[in-house]
Order: structure tokens, then sequence, then C-alpha cells
């Protein structure tokens, strides 16, 4: 049990699932039991986490090395685990400034301790639900400068807004607060594999969390809709800008993600 009030142990959190299926020991049996019974129904849950987690660090690569950004805000960012956003931009632009963002009250315990900045850049960290843009934009202010670009991140937390217009008029009135040269990157599960489907149904039936809604792929890129879309698009995580290993080619999985720059097109 916790000793933090605000900390229900009874029913599964998200980002206590998603800590469990990474590998993680941030969680609680009642989330053991929901991320069991997923991947005993569609054993690739595993797999897909991971890639996803490792579509997220590449992405942060791109932005602050190749895109030059040098602000962050991250909204759902889950618990701490290796490769947090600002450790891996900040490997890479050390004066990187962060804005984590999540509803979790176990979230904020551990960003409290665990996501520390280097000296020369920042990090912060929001309480607050994605369905506020407002009071997280007034927030993030305290550590971003919104009239320089930033790269808005939504990694795994839109299929946690059942409702796909309001999702769509999250991430609009996020970017619209956001200069030219910002960046939105999105990754999300999809509709595309029936094990998964069936995994998410009894997830979403059965253990009291917060809904889950995978969507098609053409639904998720609409997300991207009048921004330039950064190759190689919108696709499989696994196919996002994928590293070579001595393991070969990463498998698809029912994930898919991109990342797109605000702005006119550069030619
Ligand atoms: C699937 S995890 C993804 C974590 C991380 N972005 C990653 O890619 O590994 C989803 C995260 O979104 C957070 N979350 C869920 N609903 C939220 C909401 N309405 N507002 C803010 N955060 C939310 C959860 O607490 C969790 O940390």
């Amino acid at each position: 049990m916790s000793s933090n009030p605000r900390i229900d142990t009874t029913v599964p959190h998200s980002a206590r699932v998603w800590n469990f299926l990474l590998g993680g020991k941030d969680n609680y049996p009642v989330d053991r039991q929901a991320g069991e019974k997923v991947f005993t129904t569609f054993p690739g849950m595993v797999d897909m986490a991971r890639h996803s987690r490792h579509m997220l660090i590449r992405v942060v690569r791109y932005l602050a090395g190749e895109a030059g950004i040098r602000q962050f805000l991250d909204i759902g960012t889950g618990l701490p685990t290796m490769d947090n956003t600002h450790e891996v931009a900040q490997r890479i632009a050390p004066d990187a400034r962060i804005v984590y963002v999540d509803n979790d009250p176990l979230v904020l315990v551990h960003a409290r301790a665990l996501l520390t900045s280097s000296s020369e850049g920042a990090t912060d960290y929001i309480e607050a639900d994605v369905r506020d843009p407002d009071a997280i934009l007034a927030h993030a202010t305290r550590t971003l400068d919104l009239t320089r670009p930033v790269a808005l991140m939504l990694m795994g937390i839109l299929g946690l807004v059942d409702d796909y217009d309001l999702a769509r008029s999250i991430v609009k009135q996020l970017m619209a607060a956001l200069p030219e040269g910002s960046y939105l990157a999105i990754y999300d599960g999809t509709d595309t594999d029936p094990a998964y489907m069936e995994a998410i149904r009894a997830y979403n039936a059965g253990s009291g969390a917060v809904s889950y809604t995978p969507r098609s792929p053409a639904d998720i890129a609409r997300y991207f809709e009048g921004m330039e879309v950064v190759e190689p698009g919108v696709l499989p995580v696994t196919q996002w800008r994928p590293e070579s290993t001595p393991w070969g080619e990463a498998p698809e999985v029912a994930c898919v993600g991109g990342v797109a720059r605000k702005g006119p097109s550069r030619a």
C-alpha cells in the first residue's frame, strides 16, 4: 500500500501498468495483474511497449540534434525510466529545458526525485490533465519561452482521451500556442492487430483503469494535419528512423507515430 493518500493502489493506473510492461518496479499488484492480463491475450505487448519507448528516445535525439530544438513539453511523461526525455536531450544539448506533465501523483513523486536537470538546462514537472491545455501552457511558461520553438511530445497518451475530436482539439490548442519552427511528436496504439484489440478490450472492460482507445493509422496521421511531416512519415514506431542492431530489423508493431514541424516548408 502507498502511504500517500492520493495514490490509489486499488485500481490500475496507466503509468504504473506501462512501467510494469517496460520491466520497471514502480507498480502495485493491481497494475501487474492488469498488465499480465494484457500480455496473456497479447504476448506482443511487452515488445510493443519497448519499441514505443525506443522510438521516443530516437525522436528526442532527432529533435535535440538534427532539428536543433532546445525546449520540450513532454505530456504523459510516465514514470521515470532509462533515458528519460531530459537525459537524451541534455546529452546532446546540456542547455535543453524540459517540462514534464502527467496526471498520476506517483509520477510526480518520482519525477521530483529523478527528473533533475543538468546545471546548464532546466527541468520542471507539472501535475495536470492533458485535457486542460490552458493550465499546462500557463504553468509551462515558468520554464519555457513560448516565443521560441518547442517540441510538444504526446507519446502514448492520446489513446487515453477516448473522444477523438477532443484529442484533436487538444493537439490543435497546444500547437496554436507554439511558434513556427516548433515540433509535434506523437505515437499511439492502432486498431490494426486483432489480438491487441482483444487485449485492450478486456483491459478496458475489467480493470477499472482509464480506458485506452487504439485508433486507425489514418486517424493518428490526422493529428499532424497542416504541418510539415518529417521523413520517413507517420508509420509503425519500429520504422521511424530505426537504428541498425545486430538483431536485424525490428518487427512491425500495432503502434504508429511520427514527428512534424509547424511552419512554412523549408525547400
Ligand atoms: C502509456 S504511458 C506513456 C509514457 C511515456 N510517454 C512513454 O512513451 O513511455 C501514458 C502516460 O500518460 C499519463 N496520462 C494518462 N492520462 C493522462 C491525462 N489525462 N493527463 C495527463 N497525463 C495522463 C499516464 O499517467 C502515463 O504516465
